[in-house]
């Protein structure tokens, strides 16, 4: 056999390796948009954020003894291998039973069990979607449906929510929107970033739309039952005609994100749904499966949960939004929206009452310069001009935050002059 004796080095390429379009398309709106911000915070201030969606940030929000207790139950008895991709059978049965209702019965088939509610999104809108198949979102909206989209090469269109009227879909705009090639509505309630939470009259309205299109929906849920009055409905509870795929998870009301898991739940309307169902088993199988430990905790941590956490939950997310509201409403260069639901307060930047601030971004980059107070602004979820400031953090943090913003307010407000535009000295 011949062989190469020579000791000649191939040369060494130092050329870049290229990405593929998949890579180049999965773009992050909030990455993107957080690094083109300047944060440089005035080192004579606590630097406060209030932009992370991050419930355990702060270390007041945490979750209850149960949830420990469950993991650590858990830890005795789970087993180290795989189990099946769409989620371990009494897991299932558990999500079924918590979340049935008279007029929505679900079992373990209905179920899905996923790595955190955002790879339910993945796997509803690559079920649903495709290149020719374009999905509706929300403006303002929560940007990761975009990178799944982006991802996935799956077209969207952009429906309005009308910040006048709580945030309701604007639901002429949204029918103009669809096509023949319209394959999903997604909508989120309550909302992240709105705060909103929809009433059931408009929950119904929404519904119709989806039914004379005859399109199914996939319901972004993972807020679902935080809201500060009344009761909180479910899409899936309400439809009786339109498929409804409901995404959600342990994330937000057990205030775990860092556990990743999530769910996605089924609900099938006149049985249309089987070729959809085994397409959902098909993309869990992508990752294997979602963490075991912490699922194989989940019927448990759904039967001794007690009400009264839920609850004060709640209460104390009202409360924050109540004390960022009475601080903020008079300041007139801004104008806050108070939130329904969820952990979130909108808050409007009135760009015309401040000499040298043109949009929400320079808003941001200033009052972190001058204040060190971080808000999210809202261009990352598809409207200018707001800023997004969540809930989660303590009191005294947010007391802190609004007088900081009323003196910037008040540094920059308009004083007859003419107004400076972003860039001039
Ligand atoms: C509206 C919305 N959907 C989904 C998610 C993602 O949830 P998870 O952490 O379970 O993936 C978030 C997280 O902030 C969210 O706000």
């Amino acid at each position: 056999m011949e062989c190469n004796r020579s000791n000649k080095m191939p040369s060494i390429s130092k050329s870049k390796i290229a990405i593929s379009p998949c890579a180049e398309n999965t773009i992050n709106p909030i990455r993107k948009l957080v690094d083109q911000l300047i944060i440089n915070p005035n080192p004579t201030k606590r630097l406060l954020k209030l932009n992370i969606g991050d419930p355990s940030v702060f270390g007041n929000f945490n979750p209850p003894p149960e949830v420990i207790k469950a993991v650590s139950d858990n830890l005795q008895t789970s087993c180290y291998g795989y189990i099946p991709a769409h989620g371990l059978i009494p897991t299932r049965e558990a999500i079924a039973n918590f979340y049935t209702t008279e007029k929505s019965p679900l079992t373990f088939e209905d179920v899905y069990i996923t790595s955190g509610c955002s790879d339910a999104l993945r796997v509803a809108m690559d079920c649903l979607g495709s290149e020719k198949g374009n999905i509706l979102l929300p403006k303002p909206g929560f940007p990761l449906y975009q990178t799944i989209a982006g991802n996935r090469g799956i077209p969207v269109k952009f429906y309005n929510l009308l910040s006048e009227e709580d945030w309701v879909i604007d639901l002429k705009h949204l029918e103009q929107l669809i096509d023949e090639n319209t394959a999903a509505i997604l909508v989120t309630n309550p909302s992240n970033p709105c705060g909103s939470a929809f009433s059931v009259k408009h929950q119904m309205e929404i519904l119709r739309v989806a039914e004379k299109h005859n399109l199914p929906i996939i319901a972004d849920e993972i807020y679902q039952n935080m809201v500060f009055e009344g009761d909180s409905k479910s899409f899936g509870e309400l439809s009786t005609n339109v498929p409804i795929l409901s995404c959600g998870g342990l994330a937000k009301r057990w205030l775990v994100p860092g556990w990743r898991v999530g769910w996605l739940i089924v609900h099938d309307r006149h049985e249309r749904l089987s070729q959809v169902k085994d397409g959902l088993i098909r993309l869990c199988q992508v990752i294997l499966g979602a963490n075991a430990l912490i699922q194989g905790a989940v019927p448990q941590i759904l039967a001794t949960v007690p009400q009264s956490f839920y609850k004060d939950t709640v209460t104390r997310l009202k409360k924050a939004a109540d004390i960022l509201y009475s601080e903020l409403k008079n300041i007139p260069q801004i104008r806050p929206f108070m939130p329904k639901g969820a952990m979130y307060m909108m808050v409007q930047i009135k760009v015309e009452e401040l000499h040298d601030i043109n949009d929400d971004m320079e808003f941001v980059e200033k009052l972190i310069e001058e204040q060190s107070v971080f808000p999210l602004p809202a261009n990352i979820f598809g409207i200018p001009n707001y800023v997004r400031l969540v809930l989660t953090a303590p009191e005294d943090i947010l007391r802190e935050a609004c007088k900081r913003i009323a003196e910037f307010c008040d540094v920059h407000k308009l004083r007859n002059l003419p107004k400076r535009s972003r860039g001039c000295p």
